[in-house]
């Protein structure tokens, strides 16, 4: 499986993922799919690896998801507690990078609340740097897995298919991420929320704004919400969490406003009631614990492939 080319050290962004590069991703996290239902047994591909998770921010899936991916593929994992470390104490993003790399790190995944973070360290390291979230910048993998998760529902085509993503679009690293994918991958993406959230540039990345929930996923495919995210907003973009809830959440009510077969998704943490009702979030419609569970095939692809990347 290593055979296959691939040329980049870091991940950082799907914006110039070609989409060759993606279907690579997709096909080995297939080929690791099946190994994770049917093998217990860990895989060779990164043994004798040390991969170091650093979260500055808080995470249960993305951090999980990649100490898991790393786990099944063989590699000891070092998880940094952030709070904890030598950065309270006013050392670097770079010094802490390159002493974890100077105390033989293999790979490092970075959360941080500053968009760039990401890009910054893998140009300051010769390890393999995987962007697990940077400000409202990228989260490559959260992306990747839920267009992984879109194309088993697809059966691999999203030729003509319609995603709706909702709500806190100007401050989410996921929807943009989720953008560039999906438009290399063929998909048709509406933006939806209020007028504060939802800028009209982001016509300009190819998708549609739409400020009327109605209109916005009548004929979605998927419909993709996002949760309010308020440690990043330092002004108020709506009245109340209740009015947002009563204008722009999903719940059973709305639900005849969706085709018969649109499915959920979230990236998470979900704030139910808000965005999303338990009804829904729980009901058949929903995909969202799949994507949890494809994070980690969808990782140890993208864990896979730096690891060994070649010029
Ligand atoms: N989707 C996501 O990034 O979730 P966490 O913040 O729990 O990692």
């Amino acid at each position: 499986m290593n055979g296959l080319k691939w040329s980049r050290k870091d991940l950082i962004s799907t914006e110039n993922l070609t989409l060759a590069e993606i279907n690579q991703i997709f096909s080995m996290a297939d080929v690791f799919k099946a190994s994770l239902k049917t093998d217990k047994a860990k895989l060779p591909y990164l043994n004798g690896k040390v991969v170091v998770n650093l979260f500055f921010e808080p995470s249960t899936r993305t951090r999980t998801a990649f100490e898991m991916a790393a786990h099944k593929l063989g590699a000891d994992v070092i998880s940094i507690a952030t709070n904890v470390s030598s950065s309270v104490k006013g050392e670097s993003l770079k010094d802490t990078a390159r002493n974890i790399e100077a105390l033989m790190a293999d790979m490092i995944i970075v959360r941080h609340s500053s968009s760039g973070a990401a890009k910054y360290l893998a140009d300051r390291v010769k390890v393999p740097v995987i962007n697990a979230g940077d400000g409202a910048h990228a989260h490559p993998t959260q992306a990747l897995l839920d267009a992984f998760t879109m194309r088993e529902k697809f059966n691999g085509d999203f030729k003509g298919k319609k995603i709706t993503i909702l709500g806190d679009i100007l401050f989410s690293r996921v929807a943009r991420s989720n953008i560039y994918l999906l438009n290399k991958l063929g998909a048709k993406v509406t933006l939806a929320g209020p007028s504060t959230l939802v800028p009209m540039e982001f016509e300009k990345m190819g998708v549609k704004v739409s400020y009327n929930l109605a209109e916005a996923v009548a004929d979605a495919d998927v419909v993709m919400l996002l949760r309010i995210q308020h440690e990043r907003q330092s002004a108020t973009h709506f009245p109340s969490i209740s009015e947002y809830a009563n204008v722009f959440g999903l719940n059973l009510r709305r639900e005849n406003l969706l085709k018969k077969d649109a499915f959920i998704m979230h990236p998470g943490p979900i704030n139910r009631g808000v965005e999303l009702d338990s009804p829904l979030a729980d009901s058949g419609r929903s995909v969202i614990l799949n994507q949890v569970t494809n994070g980690v095939a969808v990782r140890m692809a993208v864990m896979n492939l730096c690891m060994h990347a070649t010029k």
